[in-house]
C-alpha cells in the first residue's frame, strides 16, 4: 500500500524547502500535517496511525437520516452505549451544496464538534454521486438537468436514477464539492485529527443496467483498453470482449466507476491527505436451488463498484484510494471468511465499515481481528427507532468494545506487529489451538468442561478468544465462553523435557496505556484453563514459565 505521506516522495532538497516554508507560514501550505492519519505497511499488515501510533477503529455507523441537528442527540447516547471510539456519519452533498457553487458546511461542524465533545474519532462518509448504486444525494440542480449532469442509460434506453461515470461535467461537479469539504475539514481539524478517514461515495456502482449505455460509454466500451490496464491485469488489450469475455460489460462498468472516483479522491486529497476508502456491496451467493450459478450485476448489486471479482481492476485504476472495504449483511460464517479472505490482502488493509446488528457480531468482529483488520463497525447504531428499538444496546452487541475499548491501541500495535491471534468456535470443533512459537494456546469452548470429557461447544456456536502475546512467556487473553491454556508445541515436548506453568494470571485492564491489575486468578479459574465463563469478558494477563517436564534423578 503507497504511503499516504506524498510528500515523503518528493526529492530531498525540495522537502526541506517546503519544511522550512510550513515552518514559517504554518499549516496552510502542507494539504496534511506531517502526523495526520495514514496507514503504515509492514510484512503484508497494516494499521491506521493516528497520533503517531496504531488505532483500532471500534465503529459504529448512524443511520442514514440521523446527520442532522434534529437526531444527533439521539446518536451520541447510543455510541456511548456500544463503547464505540468511532462513529462514521454521512456527509449529504445536497446539503453541502445546496445552490451550485456554494457550500454550507454548519452539518459539518456540528459533526466535528459533536464527536469531540464525546470523544469519539469520525469517519465521514460522502455521500455523493452514488448512495447504494444510485445518485439519490446529488444536489436538486443537478438532479433536475439530465442534459449538463448526464444518467447512466440502461440498455433498453431508460434514463435510470444513475450518474453516468463518463461524463466529465458530473465528475468535475462531484470534485469541486468533495474538494471543497475536503479544504474545510484540513481548516478546522488538520492539527486535531478527529476526522480519521473519509470514505469516497457509498456502495458505488449501478442499479439498473450492467453498464451505461450512453453515446460516450458505447464509444468506449468499443475501443481498445487502456495499455496501463491491459499491462496491469495480465489481459489482452485489444478489447474488453477478449480481456474479460462475458464478464466484459461489467469490468468495463468497474473501471469507469474506479476511475471518477479516484479523480474525487485525489482532489481531495490534494486539499487535506486523510486516508480515503470506499465501501463495497459486495457480492452474495444465489439460493442453492435457483437455476443460475451467481447474483447480476446491476439488479442484486449496484454494477461495477469493488465487489469481489472487481477488486483487481478497482486496485489497478484507482490508486488515490486507499483500501476497499466490504460491508457484510450475512450470517454466514462461510461467506464472511471467503469476503474476508478476498478483501485482507497485502495492497488492501481489511476494514468492514458496516455489518447487521445480530448475534454473530462478535464471533465475526474476533475473526476480523484474527484476519488483521484496522476496524469493525455495526450498521444503524442510534436511537432514532429505525434499527435498534428502544433506547438500549443489546449486551451481546455491547460486550466485545466494551472489552477491547480501554486496550484499542495496544490490539493496534499487536496486530500490526503479527502477534495477536484469534480463535472462532467452528460446529462440530469445541478445541482448537494457535501456535506462538514453542508454545500452543489451547482453546476449549463451551462450559461445563469436564476431565477427561470433550468439552460441549455452545448452543449457538458463539465461543471465541483473542490471545496476543506480549513477551516470550507474556500474552493477554479475554474470550467468551471459551477456556484458554498454555502448553508447549508438541513438537517441543520431548525435545526440551519440558512443560509449562503459570506464573502469575492478572485480570485488568489498561487505563491510558497502564496496566491496571484488578485481582490475580488462581484455583479454579486457572485451574483447567483461564475460564471465559462470565457475563463481562475480562482481559488476562498472563505469565507462564517453562520447567523440566521429568526430574532429573542425582545419584
Ligand atoms: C448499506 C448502505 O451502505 C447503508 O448506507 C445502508 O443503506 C444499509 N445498507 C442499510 O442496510
Amino acid at each position: 500500500m503507497r504511503s499516504q505521506n506524498e510528500w515523503k516522495k518528493k526529492p530531498l532538497l525540495g522537502s526541506i524547502g517546503l519544511f522550512c516554508f510550513a515552518l514559517i507560514f504554518g499549516d496552510c501550505l502542507c494539504p496534511g500535517q506531517s502526523d495526520a492519519p495514514h496507514f503504515e505497511t509492514k510484512q503484508g499488515r497494516h494499521a491506521l496511525f493516528v497520533d503517531g501510533a496504531p488505532y483500532l477503529i471500534l465503529g459504529a455507523q448512524i443511520n442514514n437520516s440521523s446527520s442532522w441537528a434534529a437526531t444527533l442527540p439521539q446518536v451520541w447516547p447510543a455510541l456511548k452505549d456500544l463503547h464505540a471510539n468511532t462513529v462514521e456519519a454521512p456527509v449529504y452533498w445536497e446539503r453541502l451544496e445546496p445552490k451550485e457553487g456554494q457550500f454550507e458546511f454548519a452539518d459539518i461542524d456540528l459533526l466535528v464538534n459533536g464527536a469531540r465533545e464525546h470523544d469519539l474519532k469520525l469517519v465521514l462518509l460522502w455521500f455523493g454521486t452514488w448512495k447504494n448504486g444510485q445518485n439519490h444525494y446529488v444536489p436538486e440542480w443537478m438532479k433536475s438537468d439530465t442534459k449538463r449532469f448526464p444518467r447512466e442509460i440502461s440498455a433498453y434506453g431508460k434514463l435510470l436514477d444513475v450518474m453516468s461515470p463518463t461524463s466529465p461535467a458530473n465528475l468535475e461537479a462531484d470534485k469541486r464539492a468533495f474538494a471543497a469539504l475536503m479544504r474545510h475539514l484540513r481548516e478546522i481539524d488538520g492539527s486535531k485529527h478527529t476526522v480519521l478517514m473519509i470514505q469516497v461515495e457509498n456502495e458505488s456502482g449501478a442499479i439498473g443496467t450492467v453498464r451505461d449505455h450512453s453515446e460516450a460509454a458505447n464509444k468506449e466500451f468499443a475501443s481498445s483498453l487502456p495499455a496501463a490496464l491491459a499491462r496491469d491485469l495480465h489481459v489482452s488489450g485489444e478489447s474488453w470482449q477478449r480481456a474479460f469475455g462475458a464478464d466484459a460489460e461489467e469490468r468495463y462498468a468497474a473501471y469507469t466507476t474506479a476511475r471518477y472516483i479516484n479523480g474525487v479522491a485525489a482532489a481531495g486529497k490534494a486539499e487535506y491527505l486523510l486516508p480515503m476508502y470506499c465501501n463495497v456491496w459486495i457480492t452474495y451467493p444465489v439460493r442453492a436451488l435457483e437455476n443460475r450459478d451467481r447474483a447480476s450485476a446491476g439488479q442484486e448489486y449496484p454494477a461495477g463498484g469493488p465487489q469481489q471479482a472487481n477488486i483487481d481492476i478497482w486496485k489497478a485504476t484507482a490508486p488515490s484510494i486507499d483500501l476497499l472495504g466490504p460491508d457484510f449483511y450475512s450470517e454466514d460464517f462461510t461467506l464472511f471468511k471467503d469476503v474476508v479472505r478476498a478483501y485482507a490482502r497485502p495492497d488492501n488493509a481489511l476494514f468492514i465499515p458496516e455489518t447487521g446488528l445480530n448475534r454473530v457480531f462478535g464471533r465475526d468482529l474476533y475473526y476480523a481481528l484474527g484476519a488483521g483488520a484496522i476496524g469493525f463497525s455495526p450498521f444503524g447504531v442510534d436511537y432514532t427507532n429505525w434499527t435498534l428499538d428502544g433506547h438500549e444496546i443489546p449486551g451481546w452487541l455491547s460486550r466485545d468494545f466494551t472489552t477491547l475499548a480501554p486496550m484499542q491501541r495496544l490490539i493496534g500495535k499487536l496486530n500490526f506487529e503479527g502477534k495477536l491471534k484469534t480463535l472462532v468456535e467452528i460446529p462440530g470443533s469445541g478445541r482448537q489451538s494457535v501456535q506462538f512459537g514453542d508454545l500452543d494456546a489451547e482453546v476449549s469452548f463451551g462450559f461445563p468442561q469436564r476431565d477427561g470429557e470433550r468439552p460441549p461447544g455452545t448452543k449457538d456456536f458463539s465461543g471465541r478468544a483473542l490471545i496476543a502475546q506480549l513477551g516470550p512467556e507474556e500474552f493477554l487473553v479475554t474470550g467468551v465462553d471459551a477456556s484458554v491454556s498454555f502448553r508447549l508445541n508438541p513438537a517441543y515436548v520431548s525435545a526440551h523435557n519440558a512443560q509449562v506453568e503459570i506464573l502469575s494470571a492478572e485480570e485488568g485492564n489498561y487505563l491510558n496505556g497502564v496496566w491496571q491489575m484488578t485481582r490475580i486468578w488462581n484455583g479454579d479459574q486457572t485451574d483447567r484453563g483461564l475460564n471465559f465463563k462470565n457475563a463481562g469478558s475480562p482481559v488476562v494477563r498472563i505469565r507462564v514459565h517453562q520447567l523440566p517436564l521429568k526430574a532429573v534423578l542425582f545419584h
